[in-house]
């Protein structure tokens, strides 16, 4: 028997109304596979935690993450209750940054159902694989002079340590797909960063030849995700350009509650963290409305990256058919709730 030991973090908002769902459903798939197991213990860290204890987590939280195989995280953020700067340096961050989650991997794909707000989308699959600890997303800088002088400075930090492993990871991982790489620059317009970005992606072609490689500007390549999503593999992004990117992609997939995401450690030394590219959604939370796809897709991530890669497919296979059958919360034009889609879900994947 596997037994994989899992942090559940629900954190805010609608994460709480999606983790129970998401969590039924891995237990369910657990039980089809039969030398699978997943152990659960939840961890109450999220905005309504900071309020009664003015932090986002225990002073040992890192500590006892750190003891799990991985974590399972819904959304961080009530800026109602917590500001949101504070709330996300003080849990989602840390995490990634403690654990050396370097790299997080965001798929979007056409599906089945699921009505793109393209016209006419042609069948597209891509992965952007986004630089997910250093970059622009940095504490170094400060805010000087008060008044109408007051400047704010914020420094983005390339690393070639940084730069190069999410290279890396990007053009293996093009290996084992389409053999093709799209590099997200900004060289025209940034200064010191981007030429750097692009002269690690320009060494590295070298080293890849049976990679096919293109560097695309931020802003045209936003416009081509939208104009021509089917012709892009892999993605490889900094960290705030891949974090806009797949919110961009997943809208154009046609809702940002079906997009899944992995913040992977790669040096095996600390649990990866399992969490979709959507927020807290404060906007619907409470109506039982949101989708819970995105959670589920997510936990489908984990299965791949624990080698159950078979278990993995099969439940892909099920979300799809779920949604083609017309099981959908209102984001993706339906008329079902949050509990209805998931309960389909887990029908389907005890008639396996
Ligand atoms: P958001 O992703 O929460 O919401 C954007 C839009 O998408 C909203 O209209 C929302 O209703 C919709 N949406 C999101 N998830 C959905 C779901 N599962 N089903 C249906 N619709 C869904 O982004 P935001 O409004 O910018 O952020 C809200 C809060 O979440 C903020 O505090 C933000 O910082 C935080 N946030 C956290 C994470 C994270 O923890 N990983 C990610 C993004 C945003
Ligand atoms: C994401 C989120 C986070 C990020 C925020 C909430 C800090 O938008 O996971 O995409 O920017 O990485
Ligand atoms: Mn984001």
């Amino acid at each position: 028997m596997i037994t994989i030991n899992l942090a559940v973090v629900p954190g805010d908002g609608v994460g709480k109304e999606i983790m129970p769902e998401a969590v039924d459903v891995l237990t369910a798939i657990a039980e089809v596979h039969g030398g699978l197991k997943f152990q659960y213990e939840w961890y109450p860290y999220s905005c309504e935690y900071y309020i009664e204890h003015g932090k986002m987590m225990d002073d040992d939280g890192i500590e006892k993450l750190k003891n799990h195989d991985a974590i399972f995280l819904g959304a961080v953020g009530n800026p109602k209750l917590v500001a949101d700067h504070v709330s996300l340096w003080g849990l989602l961050l840390p995490i990634r940054r403690e654990f050396e989650q370097v790299i997080n991997i965001r798929p979007a794909k056409l599906v089945k159902g699921v009505s793109s707000p393209l016209a006419n989308p042609s069948e597209f699959e891509f992965v952007v694989v986004r630089e997910n600890s250093e970059g622009e997303y940095s504490e170094v800088g400060g805010r000087i002079h008060k008044g109408p002088d007051e400047i704010a400075i914020q420094n983005a930090i390339f690393t070639r340590k940084g730069t190069e492993r999410v290279m890396e990871y990007a053009f293996q991982y093009a290996m084992q797909r389409r053999r093709h790489l799209t590099s997200a620059t900004k060289s025209n317009g940034i200064f010191h960063s981007m030429p750097f970005w692009d002269e690690v992606f320009h060494s590295m072609t070298e080293r890849y030849p049976e990679v096919d490689t293109q560097s695309i500007h931020i802003d045209a390549l936003s416009a081509f995700f939208v104009s021509k999503p089917h012709t892009f593999d892999v993605i490889v992004a900094s960290n705030l350009f891949g974090d806009i990117l797949t919110d961009l992609g997943a809208a154009v997939m046609g809702s940002i509650g079906i997009a899944p995401a992995a913040n992977i450690n790669l040096n095996g030394k600390y649990p990866s963290m399992f969490e979709p590219v959507h927020g807290s959604a404060p906007d619907i939370f409470g109506k039982g409305i949101a989708n819970p796809i995105g959670q589920i897709w997510t936990g489908k991530m984990m299965l791949d990256h624990f080698g159950e890669l078979e278990l993995g497919t099969k439940l892909l296979n099920i979300i799809e058919e779920v949604v083609a059958d017309g099981f959908k919360t209102p984001d993706i034009g339906g008329s079902f709730t949050t509990k209805e889609v998931s309960s389909e879900i887990i029908k389907r994947i005890k008639m396996l």
